[in-house]
């Protein structure tokens, strides 16, 4: 074995330690670290600064890239000053402050050291920083966007608050393990606009895969943590969220979406077909409904014409039988109130489920998450009630959930694998639901 590929093997070796994860969804962190919850988003506001124009171009690429949902602590309600913390598999980040403040925020910072974190993912000193900050995509920015972005951070007032950010258990704590990490995975790269596509799908490229970093969780990831780069926005599970392939692929994807349902989901969080909730609920609510129409519409164009993801492989037979019949013994019951006996449920509060490719994804622990977890929609301008789903977790068992699943997979026009009791208890015990301490109701 060479030197060369022994290094290689030991940096893989290493690198298998870092943490993967780039969701923020810290249902089960302990105080004192800010958590979240399905039931309270978080709603952060970037401040508004002196109308310099350069400035406010500035904190519209902080909004793009949302900045300020990660790096601020929704409780405190001072935005920029860190604390959100981050759950990995491998245990919990927290963000920095980037605050203007000199002893616990980025005050004494230099532009060619803020853009050095951005574009190379280093701290101040030149340590590691962890991939759940993006540098892997920001790393594409423009540089008018770096600088005026960093004009205005420099705006934003100052905030003391100290934050270790790195609360990782050893090993997964040394940072120098990043060094092999970013080796392999890590390419620093501007945006290459392509010559031979309109400005606005350049744009919309340009906001997708550098500011809004929306490939951080729908594109697939290797066992390392890395992109595959090749799979590019065809779908990936995050801790127990699902973010679905958002390719125009007919069957797995968002193919049957027109331009203006994606602009529609990206504006209020909701259309005829989805409601965004988790993660993608918070990327609407403070990132993208305050885009421009332009913007929402240049992201359409770029997505659709993505190359499509795989088709996903229905069983050619509907399910049937006592699982279905149980299902909507359960659906009827339990769920029919809010989704409707045809499960196209009520327009802009509840998702509709026929022909709903992310309900029949193969990958289904999003949608038992949201079963057992309950959910909320988005908060927006447009539609500031942001619906919730609530938690079933206490009152249907593993087999009543699956089977209500296994029911809209394969009601109506739908056909998918059904879902097991298996997957529900599995998600059950990541989302540590165990707990509650009341019996399952006797099936209906
Ligand atoms: C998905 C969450 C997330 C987003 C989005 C995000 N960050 Fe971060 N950022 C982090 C985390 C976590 C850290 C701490 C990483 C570490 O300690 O290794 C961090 C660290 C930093 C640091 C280094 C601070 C220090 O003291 O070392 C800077 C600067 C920074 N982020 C700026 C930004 C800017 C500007 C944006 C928007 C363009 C942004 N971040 C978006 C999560 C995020
Ligand atoms: C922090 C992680 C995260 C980021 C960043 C993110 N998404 Fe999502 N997205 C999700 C999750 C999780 C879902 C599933 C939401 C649900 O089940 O309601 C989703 C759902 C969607 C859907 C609906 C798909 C369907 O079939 O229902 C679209 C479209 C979408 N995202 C587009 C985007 C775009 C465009 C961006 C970047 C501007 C983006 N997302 C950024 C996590 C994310
Ligand atoms: C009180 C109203 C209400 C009831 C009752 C309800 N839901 Fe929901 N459901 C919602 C809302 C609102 C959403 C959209 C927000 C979200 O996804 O969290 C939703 C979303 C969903 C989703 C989509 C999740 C995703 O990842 O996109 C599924 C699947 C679902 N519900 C299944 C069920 C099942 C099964 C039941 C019965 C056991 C049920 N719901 C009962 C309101 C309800």
């Amino acid at each position: 074995m060479t030197l060369r590929s022994r290094a290689l093997l030991a940096t893989a070796a290493l690198a298998l330690c870092l943490p993967l994860g780039l969701v923020a969804s810290a249902e089960t962190e302990p105080a004192p670290v800010q958590t979240k919850d399905v039931d309270t988003p978080q709603v952060v506001e970037a401040p508004k600064t002196a109308p310099d124009a350069a400035i406010e171009r500035g904190r519209y690429i902080a909004v793009a890239a949302d900045c300020v949902a990660c790096h601020s602590n929704p409780k405190s309600g001072k935005p920029f000053s860190g604390g959100y913390a981050l759950e990995t598999p491998f245990g919990t980040l927290l963000s920095s402050n980037i605050t203007s403040d000199p002893e616990t925020g980025i005050g004494r910072w230099t532009e060619a050291e803020f853009t050095r974190a951005l574009r190379e993912g280093l701290g101040k000193d030149g340590q590691h920083l962890y991939p759940a900050m993006p540098y892997t995509s920001y790393t594409k920015m423009s540089d008018q966007d770096v600088h005026d972005l960093w004009l205005y951070m420099k705006t934003v007032p100052p905030v003391r608050n100290a934050v270790v950010t790195n609360q990782l258990p050893f090993p997964f704590n040394i940072r120098a393990l990043l060094m092999g990490w970013n080796l392999l995975f890590f390419e620093q790269k501007r945006f290459q606009p392509r010559a031979d596509k309109s400005a606005a799908w350049n744009r919309g490229a340009y906001l997708s895969d550098a500011l809004a970093h929306c490939g951080a969780c729908h594109t697939p990831k290797n066992i390392l943590g890395g992109d595959k780069s090749s799979e590019a926005y065809q779908g990936e599970v995050l801790q127990s969220w699902y973010a679905p392939d958002i390719t125009p692929s007919k069957t797995g994807g968002i193919g049957d979406w027109s331009k203006d349902d994606i602009v529609q989901y990206l504006k209020i969080g909701s259309n005829r077909m989805a409601v965004a909730s988790g993660p993608m609920a918070e990327a609407v609510t403070n990132s993208t409904q305050h885009l421009t129409d332009a913007d929402l519409a240049a992201i359409a164009d770029y997505l659709q014409t993505l190359p499509p993801g795989p088709a996903t492989e229905a069983p050619r037979t509907a399910v049937t039988g006592a699982v279905m019949a149980q299902g909507k013994r359960v659906f009827d019951a339990q769920c029919k109130a809010c989704h409707a006996s045809d499960g196209t449920g009520i327009r802009h509060i509840t998702p509709s489920f026929p022909g709903n490719t992310a309900i029949q994804s193969n990958e289904v622990a999003g949608i038992v998450r949201t079963v057992l977890a309950g959910g909320r929609g988005a908060i927006t301008a447009e539609n500031p009630t942001g619906a919730a789903m609530p938690s079933f977790a206490w009152n249907l068992s593993d087999q009543q959930i699956a089977a209500a699943l296994t029911y809209i997979r394969n009601s109506w026009s739908n056909r998918a694998p059904p879902v097991t009791a298996e997957a529900v208890a599995s998600t059950r015990k990541t989302l540590n639901l165990n707990a509650v301490g009341r019996a399952p109701h006797p099936a209906p």
